[in-house]
Order: C-alpha cells, then sequence, then structure tokens
C-alpha cells in the first residue's frame, strides 16, 4: 500500500469531543500482553509527533507554517491522551515498567531482523542485551515490592535473565554518538525503524524520570535513576544514527509516515477488538496528517515525497515473542562494548584507558543499584528472579563470566559464584 496515495480523514474534521478523546482502558489481566506494549509503544510515538512540532515552531518566523503545525500538533497531542490513558488505574508503576522493558526488548529484536544497514542492525542489538538486563533487574523489584510474577504481565512470551549488566552501561559521553545514515542512500524501513525506536526509548526515559520517585525504597528509586541514565544514553545512540543534514520538512515526512506505518501495524495485529478499533481511527488520522506534510514538502521543497519515504508501507512494530533471537544475542554479544568513533569491541579488546571506565568509577563507587537488586532479592528469597528455558537458566554464571571488566566492576557486584548457587535452587519455586 501507498500511504501517499490514501486520503484518510482531512485534518479539519479531526476535532474530538472529551468522550471521545477518553477512552475505556484495557484491563491489566488483558488477554494478549502486546495490546498493553502497542498502547505503550504508540503514546512515545504521540509524544515524539508532538515535541518535534514544538522544536520547530519555535525556530521559524514563517506564520503559514506555524499555523499548520500549531493545528496539527493540537491532534497528536489529544491523540496522546487517547492513547496513554488506555492504562488501566490498578496497573502498578512496577507493571507499567515491565511493560516498557518488554516493549524495548520485543521491539528491537524486530526491528534488527527488519534492517538492511549493516551497522544500524548491530546497534539495535547492542541496545537490545541492555533492556532485556533492565527487564531482569526491575523484575526483582516487582517480585519484592509487589509480589508481582512478572509474566502476569509478560505472559511467558518475553525471557527475565541477566543481560549485558547494567552497571556496564555507562558510557562516556563521546562514546554514546554513533555514525549517522546518509539520507540520500538510506532506505525509508531503515528511517522509520530508528525513528519508532527513538520514540520508544525517549518515552521510557520520560516515564523512568517521572515515575522513579513514587516509591518509598532507595534501592528502587536509585535504580530507577540508574536506569533512566541508560535510556537517556539509548535516545542518544539512536537519534545519532539520523542523518543531521536532513531538512526540517523531510523530518516532518519521515514523523507522519512513522505514525502512519505504526499504526496500521498496530491495527493490523490487534487481538482487542475494541481497542483495534481505535488503532484504526488513529490510522486514518494520521493519512491525515501525512497528506498535509506531503503537501507542505512539495509546495516549499518542490520535490515528490516519495523521494524520501518511497512508495510502500512499512511494518515497524510487529510484536511477538522473540526469545529464540534473543537467546541467540545474548550468547554472542554480552561482552560486546562501544569503543571510539562509534565502532563496537568486546571486553577483552578494550585499552586500560577505555574512557567508560572513568565513568563507571565515578557513578558506581558507592555500589550500582542494578546490583543491589540481586543482592536483596537474595536476601528475601536465596536467589535472583529469573524466568527462561532450562538451557539459559543454567548459563547464568557464564554469562556473567563473559561480560565482567578487568578493569573495573561496581563493589557490590554479584559474583559467578553466586550465579551457580541460584542455579541449584528452583526459580519456580518464589513465583507460584
Ligand atoms: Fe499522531
Ligand atoms: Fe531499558
Ligand atoms: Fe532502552
Ligand atoms: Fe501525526
Amino acid at each position: 500500500m501507498n500511504l501517499l496515495k490514501e486520503k484518510g480523514i482531512p485534518i479539519e474534521n479531526q476535532l474530538k469531543t472529551w468522550h471521545d478523546i477518553v477512552k475505556r482502558p484495557y484491563s491489566r489481566a488483558c488477554e494478549d500482553n502486546y495490546t498493553r506494549v502497542r498502547q505503550i509503544l504508540m503514546n512515545g510515538i504521540e509524544t515524539e509527533a508532538w515535541g518535534f512540532k514544538h522544536c520547530w515552531v519555535r525556530k521559524t518566523d514563517d506564520n503559514e507554517l506555524k499555523k499548520v503545525l500549531v493545528n496539527i500538533r493540537r491532534i497528536e497531542d489529544m491523540q496522546q491522551t487517547t492513547v496513554n490513558w488506555l492504562s488501566p488505574v490498578n496497573q502498578t508503576i512496577l507493571d507499567t515498567t515491565l511493560g516498557y522493558e518488554q516493549v524495548a526488548v520485543d521491539l528491537t529484536a524486530w526491528l534488527s531482523q527488519n534492517e538492511d544497514d549493516p551497522y544500524v542492525k548491530e546497534t539495535f542489538d547492542f541496545g537490545l542485551l541492555e533492556d532485556f538486563d533492565h527487564l531482569y533487574r526491575y523484575s526483582q523489584f516487582a517480585n519484592l515490592v509487589e509480589e508481582t510474577d512478572p509474566n502476569e504481565i509478560l505472559h511467558n512470551n518475553t525471557d527475565v535473565l541477566i543481560g549485558r549488566p547494567t552497571q556496564f552501561h555507562h558510557n562516556c559521553n563521546g562514546l554514546r554518538i554513533r555514525k549517522a545514515y546518509d539520507k540520500n542512500t538510506a532506505s525509508p524501513k531503515t528511517k522509520v525503524n530508528i525513528l519508532t525506536l527513538i520514540s520508544g526509548e525517549q518515552q521510557t526515559h520520560n516515564y523512568y524520570a517521572e515515575h522513579g520517585f513514587m516509591y518509598g525504597n532507595t534501592d528502587l528509586k536509585r535504580l530507577y535513576a540508574e536506569i533512566c541514565d541508560v535510556e537517556e544514553e539509548h535516545v542518544t545512540m539512536y537519534e545519532t544514527l539520523v542523518d543531521p543534514n536532513e531538512t526540517p520538512f523531510e523530518k516532518w515526512l519521515v514523523h507522519e509516515f512513522t505514525e502512519a506505518c505504526c499504526y496500521h501495524n498496530c491495527y493490523k495485529d490487534e487481538t482487542h477488538p475494541r481497542i483495534k478499533l481505535i488503532w484504526e481511527e488513529l490510522f486514518q488520522m494520521e493519512l491525515g496528517h501525512l497528506q498535509e506534510a506531503a503537501k507542505m514538502f512539495e509546495k516549499y521543497e518542490k520535490k515528490d515525497p516519495e523521494s524520501v519515504i518511497g512508495n510502500q508501507a512499512v511494518y515497524p512494530c510487529t510484536f511477538k515473542s522473540q526469545k529464540e533471537y534473543v537467546k541467540e544475542i545474548l550468547m554472542k554479544e554480552t561482552n560486546k562494548r562501544v569503543d571510539k568513533d562509534g565502532t563496537y569491541n568486546t571486553v577483552d579488546k578494550l585499552s586500560p584507558e577505555w574512557r567508560s571506565y572513568l565513568i563507571q568509577e565515578k557513578v558506581n563507587s558507592k555500589g550500582a543499584p542494578s546490583e543491589q537488586a540481586i543482592n536483596l532479592s537474595c536476601c528475601a528469597i536465596g536467589r535472583d528472579i529469573a524466568i527462561a528455558d532450562e538451557e539459559l537458566l543454567n548459563s547464568e554464571d557464564k554469562l556473567l563470566k563473559k561480560s565482567l571488566q578487568q578493569s573495573y566492576n561496581a563493589p557490590n557486584t554479584i559474583q559467578t559464584e553466586e550465579y551457580k548457587q541460584f542455579n541449584k535452587l528452583n526459580a519456580d519455586k518464589y513465583l507460584y
């Protein structure tokens, strides 16, 4: 389908009543966990659509353009309210957090397998193992603080296990920057894949920044602070993949195209009949936005919008269990680190002067909250909360051994010997 040829709902017909903006939420125990996952991602997509137009309006003195942007931006804002407020009121902050990390893991795994640019794919795989580890750290607190079995949220579709340990995600600012694609040769799919992930990571960062303090538990607050900083790094890592020479009009086209593709993808896959209708309507609205963006692009840049976004819809957010793919990357890449000029290296090949050591020595010098999460779990139940097949559960000590650093590990790092002990205690016993 060529989305540029679809008319959708014209922008002048998109203003709604408050009754229509606020819809009934899905239920915490939703039949399909990917209903929640789609809702979390689309909230991030709308927030990005809104924020992008604010940044642009602040920088242009073209009043005609401003009016169009302000008009569509208001609709993006109302869409964001509709989507975000589909969250059920009895879904706790930690429940939602597990949902956010499930989005990150299963989305990144999907995008990586559908990405043609090898460097972009490598960067996706790199980020994948970090969000996978976040899910594991938060799961300890979901059990400790709220007695939640992570599968109440994850529905057995995503494993809970050590990844690249979070204490090693903190990099020197200069090293966070990746190599940008060239807008003239990058495929529309690459552009959409990256923008989808930037939006998801930015939303995750904002959620942790705005909710981490809402628990009366200092260790958990510190874990939110630690992972919030990693999500800030993830936004940097993915946004620097984008060609900085794209014009604002090109970026606008990619934004509306991404929104429309994501809603179309959600509509196609949704199993919840009422939510499916919401995705359909929002898709039709985005087609209206895309028409406006295309019209303005033709007027201001005198070029064909297809030169930027092609003539085919893409599917940037097909959600399904990615356990097999994650396992493959997990077995290969927990020892990977980002090195000079956006290149990657393994821990054993890093120079002793690797600049991220200095950052980690500083931020982790009084202990890493992500290690404290496991320490607390050990005190409470004698082991970590881990959910995976037998082979993976028995690999925890080897996975850790591979990713430990020669030059610096946080003083409260859980050692491989302790992970070996975990294997002897049945993980299921503590959850059922
Ligand atoms: Fe939107
Ligand atoms: Fe994460
Ligand atoms: Fe992330
Ligand atoms: Fe839009």
